[in-house]
């Protein structure tokens, strides 16, 4: 079989003139995406699908182009969906998707701003918000299943990244209903529905006005997070404009509210999978940090770190990328690389953990990782002293190419 084999059963659609050798919307394919992944490494780990686009799935490939200088976002061609102007006519364009020098400067003042203390203080939080949580989640009878995304994994992260931006406690359904919508509209554009793209445009819209007003209040009137640190930080005598601050908090918000979600929701899955790996952990409670490293490589709730431009000639490999090519990074299949893990496709808590590309690497490597490391290290810590078992084999998943998880996730939960 190669990879011209591979079936794409919703022929209506053209996945941009066939950039990606399968089908994201083939349930096979969102069920479990690896078997697809290793057929196309196998095939190359860089593949060119169409003239000038390369898909890669080798986890020496991807970490080569996340770290080469002469790959980046250029005149912003391929992530053209998420630039987007403000009322004043401004270009908003979210870090992540900027080059140096201007990438350099704003994410050095954002790591500024979202300190290593900020997101350690956010721990106490975190462990009363997760007891609570759970509290809840078991309150009702004990032979009915729970949702364990909406109890847990949704509610967890949103609750601490709008307290970390400071959002008042009764705006917070508001984030909700954005950071759904947003978090939809991380996709490419010829994965959404026209009214996904006017819901997501609408949110983007709402939340950049709020939080305009928000950092205006912040400026006259400082208060103990992160929204007043980002207007208050600068470098050389320079502060963050006010676009570039909300575009800031907009990306906060959708790189992290469901990223960690899903790693949640991702991780739990995996561990009632294996019984044998949960008990590794319950028994050896002080190595969650390892363990959800091999939760983030085995599962990535972040499948692709997105596109990249050749600014110049430039190569994958030994094979020769001309300037203005573009390439889709697939992290989720580099992490089941067998050239990088020995048996990539077994989940092994104890495994001694190498660095996977979950989070990224390079200049990108995520903002946000000590902050998702930390939620997920303190829910999954709390479930491990509860008896968690699924309540289903076909627990309904979201239709995403960029994120991948659980739009529900229904487990029985008791004490221990
Ligand atoms: C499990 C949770 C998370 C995963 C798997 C994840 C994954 C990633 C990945 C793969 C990138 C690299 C993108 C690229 O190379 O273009 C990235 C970048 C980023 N992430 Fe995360 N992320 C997570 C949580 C968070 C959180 C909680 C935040 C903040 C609240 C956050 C903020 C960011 C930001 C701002 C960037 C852009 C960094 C830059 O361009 O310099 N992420 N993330």
């Amino acid at each position: 079989m190669s990879v011209g084999d591979i079936d794409t059963p919703s022929g209506e659609f053209d996945f941009a003139a066939n950039l990606l050798p399968f089908d994201p919307l083939d349930p096979a394919f969102q069920a479990d995406p690896y078997p697809f992944f290793r057929l196309v490494r196998e095939t190359a780990p860089a593949l060119c699908t169409q003239p000038g686009m390369w898909v890669v799935t080798g986890f020496r490939e991807c970490s080569a182009v996340l770290r080469n200088p002469k790959f980046g976002h250029g005149d912003g061609r391929l992530v053209a969906s998420q630039i987007t102007h403000d009322a004043e006519g401004n270009v908003v364009r979210p870090f992540v998707f900027m080059d140096p020098p201007d990438h350099t400067r704003i994410r050095s003042l954002v790591t500024k701003a979202f300190s290593a203390r900020m997101v350690e203080r956010l721990r106490p939080t975190a462990e009363r918000l997760v007891g609570e949580l759970l509290a809840a989640a078991m309150s009702g009878p004990a032979d009915e299943p729970v949702d364990l995304m909406a109890e847990l994994a949704f509610a967890l992260p949103s609750n601490l990244i709008s307290e970390l931006l400071g959002m008042p406690p009764q705006d917070k359904p508001l984030f909700e209903q954005w950071s759904s919508a947003l978090g939809r509209g991380l996709d490419p554009d010829f994965m959404l529905s026209p009214e996904e793209m006017q819901r997501r445009d609408q949110a983007r819209t709402e939340f950049d006005g709020y939080f305009a007003e928000l950092a205006r209040r912040r400026r006259a009137e400082p208060a103990d997070d992160l929204v007043s640190a980002l207007v208050a930080v600068e470098e050389d005598g320079r502060n963050l404009s006010m676009s570039e601050l909300v575009s800031t908090c907009r990306l906060l918000l959708s790189a992290g509210y469901l990223s960690t979600a899903h790693l949640i929701g991702n991780g739990v899955n995996a561990l009632l999978r294996h019984p044998e790996q949960f008990e590794w952990f319950r028994a050896h409670p002080d190595q969650v940090a390892g363990v959800v490293e091999e939760l983030l490589r085995y599962d990535s709730p972040v499948q692709t770190a997105g596109m990249r431009t050749a600014l110049q000639d430039t190569e994958i490999g030994d094979q020769p990328v001309s300037a203005g090519e573009g390439a889709m990074l697939l992290v989720g299949a580099a992490n089941r690389d067998p050239a990088a893990f020995p048996d990539p496709d077994r989940l092994d808590v104890s495994r001694k953990p190498e660095r996977n590309l979950g989070f990224g690497i390079g200049a990108h490597f995520c903002v946000g990782a000590p902050l998702a490391r930390l939620t997920t290290q303190v829910a999954l810590t709390a479930l491990a002293g509860l008896r968690v078992e699924l309540a289903t084999d076909d627990a309904p998943r979201i239709n995403n190419l960029v994120l991948r998880g659980f739009a529900e996730l229904p487990v029985f939960l008791r004490a221990a």
